[in-house]
C-alpha cells in the first residue's frame, strides 16, 4: 500500500483517491464499495438490515484484509473506519503515509445534502453535522501525516497538494 486517504464524510476521499489513482497510474480500493460487494446490499441497507456494529465489524476485517492486498496501491476508507480504536492503530502502523482531507461544516453539509446514501449524515442538520466532525476530529489528526483542507480547492488541486508532500515522505 502505497497511500491511505481518511477524513470526514464528503470531504473528497472518493473522488480524490479516483483522480490520483489516474495521475499516478495506480490501483484504488475504496473501502465503502468493498463492503457494499461483500455484503451484497448498500450501506443503508447494512445499517438498517443487519446493524451499525455490523458494519463496523466487516469494515474493520475489509480494512485489514484490503491492506494486504497487492492491488491496494491507494486505500479510500470510511468517515468512520479511524473511529475503531483498533483501526487507528492499524493506519498508523502502515508504511504509507495517511493523508487527511478536511472541509468546513458548510462544505461539509453543502457536499452531503439531499444525499440519501449515507445512514449516519442524512437525517443531520448543519449543526449536527458539525458536532459529529467536532467529536471525531481528534481521531482523523492524530491518525493523519499529512493535511489538506478543501474548502477552497478543486479535486485537482488537492491531488497537486498530496503530490508535493509525497515527494518529501520517506519513512
Ligand atoms: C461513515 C462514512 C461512510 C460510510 C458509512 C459510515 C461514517 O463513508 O462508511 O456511511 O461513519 O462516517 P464515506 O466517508 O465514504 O461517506
Amino acid at each position: 500500500m502505497e497511500l491511505v486517504l481518511i477524513g470526514f464524510m464528503g470531504s473528497g476521499k472518493t473522488t480524490v483517491s479516483q483522480l490520483l489513482a489516474q495521475k499516478l497510474q495506480k490501483q484504488v480500493v475504496d473501502l465503502d464499495q468493498e463492503i457494499i460487494r461483500q455484503e451484497g446490499k448498500t450501506i443503508n441497507e447494512i445499517f438498517a438490515l443487519d446493524g451499525e456494529e455490523h458494519f463496523r465489524e466487516v469494515e474493520h476485517q475489509l480494512l485489514v484484509a484490503t491492506a494486504a492486498q497487492t492491488k491496494t496501491d491507494i486505500l479510500a476508507t470510511g468517515g468512520g473506519t479511524p473511529m475503531r480504536a483498533d483501526n487507528a492503530q492499524f493506519l498508523k502502523q502502515q508504511a504509507a503515509p495517511v493523508i487527511l482531507l478536511t472541509a468546513s461544516p458548510q462544505v461539509t453539509w453543502s457536499r452531503l445534502h439531499g444525499d440519501e446514501q449515507r445512514p449516519l449524515a442524512r437525517q443531520l442538520n448543519v449543526t449536527e453535522l458539525a458536532a459529529l466532525k467536532a467529536k471525531r476530529a481528534g481521531r482523523y489528526t492524530d491518525c493523519a501525516d499529512f493535511e489538506v483542507i478543501t474548502d477552497n480547492l478543486t479535486p485537482t488541486e488537492v491531488v497537486a497538494k498530496i503530490e508535493t508532500f509525497l515527494a518529501t515522505w520517506s519513512n
